[in-house]
């Protein structure tokens, strides 16, 4: 769907017109006499509305045009997240009510400077303009707004709205490729989507077939493809932002296309949404594409293994025995923790081949991180105190919330095999997030590395501000701060 945004310096273009107020600003009629928006709302009685973060009053005044008053809460308590947040709820408002176009006037709040007010409005404004109707009859489904138009007479917004609109269409390219069906995204079909995507692109693409993973010896990877009828893929991705350097960051991304347990099948309930278990690829690729239209001047290297995790007569087995692709040899405890053994591949791929100077992996690994955050944050572990500090940057920067599980020398015991040198089950029931993260640390030598566990983050079960229910799109713009900063 074609969607589009403007910017208009004092006219604005469309109906109704989104409108923001904190709730000081509502009471005092001198300070709200001037500010732009004044002559909308001039004659409408809010001395009820409350102004909280998020309320809204829809009016439509016979003489003027309809209005969305937003309310921004106590000042004092306003974030970049409240505003994201509040433009949210304003936009799935007119959503709702089927409007095809509106404007938004961007807010002022004191202590904020207009341009990075008008960041968090905008990015608020267009993630939430979301939604997944692909296989709905169109009226049936709440469609996004086909345009917007942003109001207000700064210079930066221009570059700010540029810069926004890349990241929210991949954001939401992310969220497509995680709602969508098995078929449609399976490893063959998204290694030949990255192919077209960065086919004129500055970005270098190149697809590892079945045969050429056999010939490397992704023997964990192949592993779990064993069940599957469709076959593995690796996308391996360059970027070159940064032609004085010959520094590379390396991001990895997990990408089982469905995840049904295999012999140790999921039961119903747990397996009805595991066609997001590419959370962690759709977020690599999609902030790759980011960077790349942003022309960040970073170098990137990333790399995505690709599988369905099926069971079948020839399926991969409890107690069987792989090679990875570094050597070791892992033991099979548990079908369904398949996630660390195609990332094993991966991210030892990356150090030996690749070689980066870092390395970050996001994964949907363990339904032991949900237990411990729930929806809203994710975990992580890092092997380096200064890669730990720029994730938490990023984080605060774009909202996305991680917190960090150790590496004690403890955990490390647990993931040890009788029969070969790891098992990918840990042996003690508990602390299962820090557990498959361990596992991984097995396959990294000396880089740098930071693993992200976003298995209750990438999918929601009920909206949450600018986040739509089902896949979020968690981790592309994390991703895209987190290359920004190091
Ligand atoms: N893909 C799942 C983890 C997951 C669970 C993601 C819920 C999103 C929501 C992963 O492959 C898995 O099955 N993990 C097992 C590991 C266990 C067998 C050690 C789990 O968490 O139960
Ligand atoms: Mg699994
Ligand atoms: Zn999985």
């Amino acid at each position: 769907m074609d969607i589009t945004f403007t910017i208009s310096v004092e006219n604005s273009k469309y109906n109704p017109k989104i409108v923001f107020i904190d709730d000081k600003i509502k009471s005092d009629n001198k300070a709200l006499s001037v500010l732009p928006f004044y002559n909308y709302i001039q004659d409408v009685n809010i001395d009820l509305f409350k102004a909280g973060s998020g309320d809204l009053l829809f009016v439509t005044p016979k003489n003027s045009s309809a209005v969305v008053i937003c309310g921004l809460g106590d000042p004092s308590k306003i974030t970049p997240e409240s505003i994201r947040n509040a433009a949210a709820s304003a936009v799935k408002f007119c959503m709702s009510k089927k409007f095809d176009s509106v404007s938004i006037i961007s807010p002022e709040v004191e202590g904020f400077e207009r341009g990075d007010l008008f960041r968090y409005c905008a990015e608020g404004a267009l993630l939430a303009n979301y939604n997944f109707v692909k296989y709905k009859s169109m009226d049936e489904k709440e469609k996004p707004l086909s345009a917007i138009d942003f109001v207000g007479a700064f210079k930066s917004l221009e570059s700010i709205l540029a810069e926004v609109f890349i990241i929210a269409k991949n954001t939401w390219l992310c969220r497509d490729l995680v709602n969508d069906i098995t078929d449609e995204v399976n490893p063959v079909k998204f290694a030949d989507l990255a192919k077209s995507i960065f086919a004129k692109s500055n970005v270098k693409c190149r697809v590892l077939t079945k045969k050429d993973i056999e010939k490397k010896g992704m023997g964990l990877l192949l592993a779990v493809n064993r069940g599957s009828m469709v076959e593995p893929r690796v996308v391996v991705l360059e970027y070159k932002g940064d032609s004085t350097s010959k520094d590379f960051i390396g991001l990895v991304g997990k990408g089982i296309t469905f995840d049904s347990g295999g012999m140790n099948l999921k039961p119903s309930g747990s397996m009805e949404t595991m066609r997001s278990d590419m959370a962690g690829a759709a977020a690599v690729l999609c902030a790759m594409k980011t960077i790349a239209e942003l022309k960040i001047k970073k170098n990137l290297y990333g790399v995505i293994p690709l599988t369905e995790n099926m069971l079948s007569s020839n399926a991969y087995r409890p107690g069987d025995i792989y090679r990875a692709y570094n050597g070791k040899t892992v033991e099979i405890g548990n079908t369904d923790a398949e996630g660390r053994l195609i990332l094993a591949d991966a991210l030892s791929y990356m150090e030996k081949e690749l070689k980066p100077k870092c390395i970050v992996d996001l994964a949907t690994l363990t339904g032991a991180c949900v237990v411990t955050f729930g929806e809203t944050v994710a975990a992580y572990l890092s092997t380096d105190e200064s890669l730990a500090k720029s994730i938490e940057e990023a984080a605060s920067l774009t909202g996305e919330k991680l917190w960090r599980l150790p590496f004690f020398e403890d955990y490390e015991d647990r993931m040890k095999s009788d029969v070969a040198d790891l098992s990918n089950m840990s042996s003690e029931k508990n602390a299962g997030t820090i557990s498959g993260a361990v596992f991984l640390k097995n396959f990294i030598e000396k880089t740098p590395w930071t693993h992200v566990d976003i298995a209750g983050t990438a999918w929601y079960s009920k909206a949450r501000g600018y986040r739509p229910k089902n896949a979020t799109g968690y981790g592309v713009r994390l991703l895209v701060e987190l290359v920004k900063g190091l």
